[in-house]
């Protein structure tokens, strides 16, 4: 096997196919298993993701070959980035009680060159402490917020400047796409990358499609990536949004995204009028259900993408609605598949419904 990387420091590694690289690169961040310290491989058509020294994701091997087929994991050297710290922020935050370290957020969300940290009650004192160990520790950050949750339908964050330059404007890089984002005005996470990539793997060569709540784009620009032949009306209620989803359009050269600024459930109608939609995405996690009814009049025999957050025992009642909806209608249902992407609070879970309609 050639490795590009010198013989620094020792380290089990997952080793996948380029691919799906952007995707367990986000998967690894998220378990806080990758050693961000050290230069990710490449190996040919592979991409070496260097894990952190005290993994656990070797003792359950059931962990990573969920992800699926063809990835492996091996051990060797990598070569060590200059300017990180090993053992992340932690290693260079000073002024913190000893005994407020089990406090410490594990993770946090990267969106371009800014960061946005969800900070406990016990540590939230030492959040300029912990916001400068994050810039000391991480050379391309260049601004640390506080998180201070998610408000109203725009889905907007609050947001507290912690440390670095007090600007939310950013351009987020996700697999080959950039995406202009202000973290201040409107939403967006850097955390659904697989899914967009999952997607972008299923649409056909020629498809119209419908994203409901396409915020600046990144569903929408992957799509129109991948399927250059497509037509995606891409819908969002925040203007922001859409002027950012107009540049973002530019910045990724695509030309089959059509933007309409408004409320989906009074645009959707029109929007399917002429002809039936193959494709629909609906991210609106909260509410998503509440729209079904509206998207299931302008479907063809496609693809219903539908998020929902839920409790875990709710799951088999949101089937049940969606499986009557469709039926009410004089639809019927070829597949309805759901699957928890990621936990969103210790009883509640992000999942996505995929459902294929029949004639
Ligand atoms: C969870 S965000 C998803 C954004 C985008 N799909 C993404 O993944 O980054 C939901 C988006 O729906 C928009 N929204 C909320 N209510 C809406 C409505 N009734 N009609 C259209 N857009 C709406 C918000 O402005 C927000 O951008």
């Amino acid at each position: 096997m050639r490795a590009s990387m010198t013989e620094d420091v020792k380290r089990l590694a997952i080793r996948v196919r380029k691919s799906r690289g952007e995707e367990i690169r986000r998967s690894l961040l998220d378990m806080g298993e990758l050693d961000t310290t050290l230069r990710i491989g490449k190996d040919g058509d592979f991409l070496l993701f260097p894990l952190r020294e005290d993994t656990r994701l070797s003792e359950n091997i059931e962990n990573w070959r969920l992800w699926g087929k063809g990835i492996g994991i091996v051990s060797l050297g990598f070569e060590k980035i200059k300017g990180r710290i090993v053992g992340g922020y932690r290693e260079c935050l000073n002024g913190l009680p000893e005994g407020l370290r089990p406090f410490l957020p594990s993770s946090f969300d990267v969106i371009g060159d800014l960061v946005v940290i969800k900070l406990q009650r016990e540590v939230e004192p030492f959040g300029g402490n912990i916001a400068s160990a994050i810039l000391e520790s991480h050379p391309g950050i260049r601004g640390v917020f506080q998180d201070l949750g998610v408000k109203g339908s725009f889905r907007i964050r609050v947001l507290r400047h912690l440390a670095g330059e007090n600007r939310t404007l950013t351009i987020h890089k996700e697999y080959d796409m950039r995406l202009k984002t202000d973290i201040a005005k409107v939403y967006f996470t850097p955390r659904l990358a697989g899914e967009r990539h999952r997607l972008s793997r299923m649409i056909g060569k020629s498809e119209r499609v419908l994203d409901m709540f396409a915020g600046i784009g990144p569903f929408s620009i992957a799509l129109a990536r991948a399927s250059p032949a497509s037509e995606i009306h891409a819908v969002d209620a925040n203007p922001d949004a859409i002027i950012l989803m107009e540049e973002n359009i530019r910045l990724n050269k695509v030309e089959n995204i059509i933007p309409h600024q408004g409320d989906a459930r009074e645009l959707t109608p029109a929007l399917g009028g002429k002809r039936p939609f193959d494709r629909a995405l609906m991210n609106l996690p909260h509410s998503s259900l509440e729209f079904l009814d509206t998207v299931l009049d302008v479907m063809g025999y496609g693809w219903i993408h539908l998020y929902d957050i839920l409790k875990r025992d709710e799951l088999k009642a949101h089937r049940r609605f969606i499986k009557d909806l469709v039926e009410n209608k004089g639809m019927n249902i070829l597949t309805l598949s759901s699957r928890e992407i990621k936990g969103y609070s210790p009883v509640e879970a992000f999942v996505v419904h995929d459902l294929k309609l029949k004639g």
